[in-house]
Formats: structure tokens, C-alpha cells, sequence
């Protein structure tokens, strides 16, 4: 179906898992500014940065759909999040259109969404409310996919992505938590469903404990398998009670809802 896929952020957490499992299915480009590893066989890797528009345009050349993984994964000043995350996104988007590229699926974050209440249920149409400079920037990715879905029809889906690890790491990701085959189900989902169109899909497994409401992209068939309630007990034995009125109790982008998140992926 695809001729080649780029992944930013191929370095990365999530791009290193990705990796193999999207080049046993599709021809892959993993792109990153750190050293992304040996390739594969047949993967071609590029070393590049996201904020350098002539080359970002060059990993582009021949892509027909693009994974942008590669992003500042955490609050950071916001010069550094403004290249990384908002130029860097902007140059990805740019250079899949000018690639003719079909799909371009972008690794949002619930920070887009961290100043909802965290027991409102949200649902893919809830507005923007980003929590720091890093969920504005994710806020951005999402806004020009609906630009680039709108204007020039390429398809796009920005995944709002919980606390994707092996195992979920505290109370808060027995609802947040994505686990890692549940995103390759996820990515792939969105690579391959008839219609895309432009969607916003929370990035979370078949938790008790959910937070967000997938049901208006149902028809992208994403079904995941994992439960964080396994680990329940583990991580609440010995869990201290919450404060409600605790900003990072109430909103769903927890700590980075207070006034100086710590610099912690989440
Ligand atoms: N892991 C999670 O729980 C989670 C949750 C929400 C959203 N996300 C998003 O998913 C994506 C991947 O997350 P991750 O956990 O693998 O993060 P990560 O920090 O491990 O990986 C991000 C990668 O992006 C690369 N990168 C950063 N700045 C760059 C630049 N200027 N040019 C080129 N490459 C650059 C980094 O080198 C790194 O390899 C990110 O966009 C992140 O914001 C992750």
C-alpha cells in the first residue's frame, strides 16, 4: 500500500519499538537527530534535524505516508519547543505535501487536552487545553493537520497519547496507560482503515480506568488489548490519598498542570 514510510523520532522510546515492526510491514525511513542504530535491511536511516527545513524536506522526498514521532517529549523553554516541536512540525507536514504523501499521523499528547477536567470524559472533539509550552506545541500538530486535511486533502490523525510505556508507572497511568503493542495496533490502524480523513484518537489501552471517549473514531477499528487494572494493586499498595482539589489530580495532564511540572515524560 505504501511505497515508503518516514518515522521521526526513530531514536526515541517509542520510535525504537515502532521500528522493526513497521519495517516487517512497509519500506521505512527512520529519521532523528541522535543516532538512530544499525539499519536494517532495506531501511534507510537519515540523520537529521527537525528544525533544518532543506533537510527535512530531503527525508520526505519519496515518503507517500509519515509517522512524526520525533518531537521534545517533555515541558521544556519555550525557544527550544518553538524549533523542535513547532517548526519542526511544520517542516514535516510541508515536506509530506510537497512529497504527495497520502497520510501523516503525528504523535499528539493528552497535554493538548491537560487543562480538562480529568472526570469529564472527554471525546475527540473536545477543544484545546494544552497545559504547557509542550501540549500548545502538540495543539499546533493538530491544527495544521486539519489545515493540511482541509486545503489539500492529505489525511491525518493525531494520536493524544496517554503514558505509553512497557507497564503503566503510577496511579495516574492506570487510566493514561498505552501499552506498547496497543500503540503498533493503533499506528498501524491509522496507516491502514479505508477512510481516515482527519481524526483525533486517544492513545490508551482497554483500561478500567479510562479517561477519554474513542467512540467517535470507532470506524478506524482500533481495538486495543491490554488492561492497566493488572497492575493495579502493585501500584496502589502502598499509594498515598489525593487531594482532589490538587491541580494535578483534578486535570488530566496531572503534574504538568502545576506551576513548574517537573521534566518527566508523561
Ligand atoms: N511516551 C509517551 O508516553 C508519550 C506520551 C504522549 C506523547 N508522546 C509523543 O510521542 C513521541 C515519541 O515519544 P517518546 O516517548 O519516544 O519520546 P523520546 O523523547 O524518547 O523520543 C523523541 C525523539 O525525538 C527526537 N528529537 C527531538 N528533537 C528533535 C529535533 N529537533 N530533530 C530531530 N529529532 C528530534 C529525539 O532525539 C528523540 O529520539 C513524541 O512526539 C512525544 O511527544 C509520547
Amino acid at each position: 500500500m505504501y511505497k515508503r514510510i518516514l518515522l521521526t523520532g526513530a531514536a526515541g522510546m517509542l520510535g525504537q519499538y515502532l521500528r522493526p515492526h513497521l519495517h516487517k510491514r512497509w519500506p521505512l525511513r527512520s529519521c532523528d537527530v541522535k543516532p538512530v542504530g544499525k539499519p536494517m535491511k532495506g531501511e534507510e536511516v537519515v540523520t537529521c534535524d527537525l528544525s533544518d527545513r532543506a533537510a527535512v524536506f530531503k527525508a520526505t522526498r519519496g515518503c507517500d505516508a509519515v509517522l512524526h514521532f520525533g518531537a521534545i517529549s517533555i515541558e521544556s523553554d519555550f525557544d527550544q519547543i518553538l524549533q523542535a516541536n513547532i517548526v519542526g512540525t511544520y517542516n514535516v507536514f510541508e515536506g509530506a505535501r510537497r512529497a504527495r504523501a497520502k497520510r501523516v499521523i503525528h504523535a499528539s499528547s493528552n497535554h493538548a487536552v491537560g487543562y480538562h477536567l480529568r472526570d469529564a470524559f472527554i471525546d475527540s472533539d473536545a477543544q484545546p487545553r494544552p497545559d504547557t509550552y509542550y501540549g500548545v506545541s502538540k495543539s499546533f500538530g493538530e491544527s495544521l493537520g486539519s489545515m493540511y486535511w482541509s486545503k489539500y486533502g492529505i489525511e491525518h490523525a493525531s494520536l493524544r497519547i496517554g503514558t505509553c510505556r512497557a507497564e503503566p508507572i503510577d496511579r495516574r497511568s492506570l487510566s493514561t496507560w498505552l501499552s506498547l503493542p496497543d500503540l503498533l495496533q493503533l499506528v498501524v490502524r491509522c496507516l491502514e482503515a479505508e477512510r481516515l480523513g482527519y481524526a483525533i484518537v486517544y492513545g490508551q489501552s482497554n483500561n478500567d480506568r479510562a479517561l477519554w471517549d474513542n467512540g467517535k473514531v470507532s470506524h478506524l477499528g482500533f481495538r486495543p488489548q491490554d488492561n492497566a487494572e493488572e497492575y493495579a494493586d502493585r501500584l496502589l499498595k502502598n499509594a498515598k490519598p489525593e487531594d482532589p482539589e490538587d491541580p494535578a489530580v483534578k486535570y488530566i495532564g496531572g503534574v504538568f498542570c502545576t506551576k513548574k511540572p517537573p521534566m518527566w515524560k508523561g
